[in-house]
C-alpha cells in the first residue's frame, strides 16, 4: 500500500467541473469521431489528457505575474528568468521559447538544416521531438534499454539509454549523427527516469564521438527527485543540486515548462556556446519573438522563474509523485496491469496485456481510453500505436507498446478524484471482453493522434449502451 501524503497546498481558488449524462457522453464521442482530443473540455468531468500546461500556479506565482515587466526589449523579467535559469541549469545562454516543441523548432531546426539523413538518437523521442526530426528530413533513432520496453519488469532507470547500443550507432553511422539526447523523464516510455550514471556515460561518448548532447528536461525535475530516491549515490544531495548536475553534463537543454516549471505555458533553450546561441537567435527572432522574451509575456517569463525555484526548493515535486504512485499501486491491486515502477507524471496501463482480444491495428489502448470517457467522464491519452505506429511499404508497424496514461496535472486533483478513477476501472474489469477496437477513417501526414478521425472496427456493431 501506499500512503497517500497530504497535499503541501492549500485551496485558494477552485474551479467548477460537471459530468454530463452517460446518454450525452455517448453522443460527444460519437461527434468527436473517437479522438478524445475533439472532445470540448465542458464534456469532461476529469481530464487527464495531460500534466502540460493543466497545473495550478501557487500564489507566488500569480504574484510575480502581476510584478511583471513587459517591455519588448530586455524587460526586468527576462533578467529574472535568466538569472533563475542560469542558477538551476549551470548554462549562460538563455532563449526563451512559446513551448517545447518550439524549442525544437530553433534547435533542430538549425542543427540539422541542409543534413538530410541525419540521425538523432535518444533514450525515446516524444511525439513532437519526432515531428521536428521527420519535418528536418532526419531519423529518428530510439534506443532505450530492454528493460524500459517491458511494462512489468521492475528496473529503477527504465529510462536509461542502451550504452553499447550507442557505440554501436555511432560506431556504424559516425557522420549521420547529428544530435544525442535523453528525454528526462522517458515520457513516452512510461514517465521512467534516467540514472546520473546513465547521462554521463551518455555524456562521456557524446564527447568522444564528439556530438551534440542535449537533454529534454520537461520532466527533469521529476527525473531529479527519483535519483534522490533510487541512486544511493545522491539521497544527501539536493534536488537542485541533482539538477545541476544533469544538466552539467550535456550542451544543452530544452525544456516545456508547462510540466516541472508550473506553468500554462512557455519554454526555453539553455545552453553553453554563445557561438550557438547566436545562431539559434537568429531563428528565434524569426520564429518566436525577439531574444528577451521569445513568444512569451513578461508575466510568462516570472511565472516560469518562480515555479521552477518553487518546484527545485520545496516539497511539491515529492507530493505530486507520491499521488501518481498511489493511482498505480490502487490500479495494481485491483489487477490493472501498470507499467511498474509507477513513473513521474502518469500512470500508464498496458492495454495490449489489459485487451488480448484487441489487436494491435485497433489501437487497444484507445478502446480503453473511450470506455473509460463513456463509463466515467474521464479524459485519457493513446500513447501506444495510434501515436507511434508507422506503416512501411503497406506494412503496420505498431508502436513498442499499447500504453494508456492517464496523466495527473499538478496540483488539480484530490484522493477523491484518484479513487474515483479507479471505480471506473472496477466496473470495467467484468465487461473489458466486450470493448471493441477502433479503425482510422482520416488522418494527417505527421502528429496523426491529435487531428485523426476513427470508428468502430466493425461499424455495423452499434455503440454498447452501458
Ligand atoms: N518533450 C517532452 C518529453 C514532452 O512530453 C513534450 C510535450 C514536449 C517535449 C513538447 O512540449 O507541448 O510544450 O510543445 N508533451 C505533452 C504531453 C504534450 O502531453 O506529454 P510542448
Amino acid at each position: 500500500m501506499v500512503e497517500y501524503l497530504p497535499p503541501f497546498y492549500r485551496i485558494k481558488m477552485v474551479e467548477p467541473v460537471h459530468l454530463i449524462p452517460q446518454s450525452e457522453r455517448e453522443l460527444a464521442l460519437k461527434r468527436a469521431h473517437y479522438n478524445l482530443f475533439n472532445l470540448t473540455s465542458e464534456e469532461i468531468f476529469i481530464d487527464l489528457l495531460t500534466d502540460s500546461g493543466t497545473g495550478a500556479m501557487s500564489h507566488n506565482q500569480w504574484a510575480s505575474m502581476m510584478q511583471a515587466d513587459e517591455s519588448y526589449a530586455n524587460a526586468k523579467s527576462f533578467t529574472r528568468f535568466k538569472e533563475v535559469i542560469e542558477m538551476s541549469t549551470g548554462m549562460g545562454e538563455i532563449l526563451p521559447t512559446h513551448q517545447g516543441r518550439a524549442a525544437e523548432n530553433i534547435l533542430f531546426g538549425h542543427l540539422l538544416k541542409d543534413k538530410k539523413q541525419a540521425m538523432v538518437v535518444s533514450n525515446q523521442s516524444f511525439d513532437t521531438t519526432i515531428g521536428h526530426i521527420l519535418y528536418n528530413e532526419a531519423i529518428p533513432v530510439d534506443i532505450v534499454i530492454e528493460e524500459g520496453k517491458s511494462p512489468s519488469f521492475i528496473h529503477p532507470f527504465k529510462g536509461n539509454m542502451n550504452i553499447q547500443k550507442l557505440e554501436d550507432v555511432l560506431l556504424s553511422n559516425s557522420d549521420q549523427v547529428e544530435i544525442i539526447t535523453l528525454v528526462v523523464t522517458n515520457n513516452a516510455g512510461g514517465g521512467q527516469p534516467v540514472s546520473m550514471d546513465n547521462i554521463k556515460k551518455v555524456s562521456e561518448i557524446a564527447k568522444k564521438y564528439n556530438k551534440y548532447f542535449f537533454l529534454d528536461i520537461a520532466r527533469g525535475i521529476e527525473n531529479a527527485y527519483f535519483i534522490q530516491e533510487r541512486e544511493a549515490e545522491y539521497q544527501n544531495y539536493s534536488l537542485s543540486e541533482i539538477f545541476r548536475k544533469m544538466c552539467g553534463y550535456a550542451d544543452g537543454v530544452w525544456m516545456s515548462a508547462k510540466k516541472d516549471a508550473y506553468v500554462n505555458i512557455g519554454g526555453f533553450i539553455a545552453l553553453h556556446d554563445s557561438e550557438l546561441a547566436n545562431k539559434l537567435r537568429e531563428r528565434l527572432i524569426l520564429f518566436e519573438g525577439f531574444p528577451s522574451y521569445g513568444g512569451l509575456a513578461g508575466r510568462d517569463l516570472e511565472a516560469i522563474a518562480t515555479g521552477l525555484e518553487e518546484a527545485l526548493t520545496t516539497d511539491t515535486v515529492k507530493q505530486r509523485i507520491n499521488q501518481v504512485d498511489y493511482l498505480v499501486n490502487e490500479l495494481d491491486a485491483i489487477g490493472i496491469p501498470v507499467v511498474l515502477p509507477s513513473g513521474g507524471h502518469a500512470a500508464f496501463i498496458d492495454a495490449k496485456e489489459f485487451l488480448p482480444h484487441i489487436p494491435v491495428e485497433e489501437f487497444p489502448a484507445q478502446a480503453l481510453s473511450c470506455e473509460l470517457y463513456l463509463r466515467g467522464g474521464i479524459r485519457s491519452v493513446e500513447i501506444g500505436s495510434l501515436m507511434f505506429g508507422t506503416h512501411e511499404n503497406g506494412k503496420f508497424i505498431p508502436a513498442s507498446n499499447e500504453l494508456l496514461r492517464l496523466t495527473i496535472p499538478r496540483r488539480t486533483y484530490e484522493k477523491g478524484h484518484l479513487d474515483y478513477i479507479v471505480s471506473i476501472f472496477k466496473e470495467i474489469i467484468p465487461i473489458k471482453s466486450s470493448l471493441q477496437g477502433l479503425k482510422i477513417t482520416e488522418e494527417p501526414e505527421l502528429l496523426r493522434h491529435f487531428s485523426c478521425k476513427l470508428d468502430l472496427s466493425n461499424s455495423e456493431l452499434k455503440i454498447k449502451s452501458l
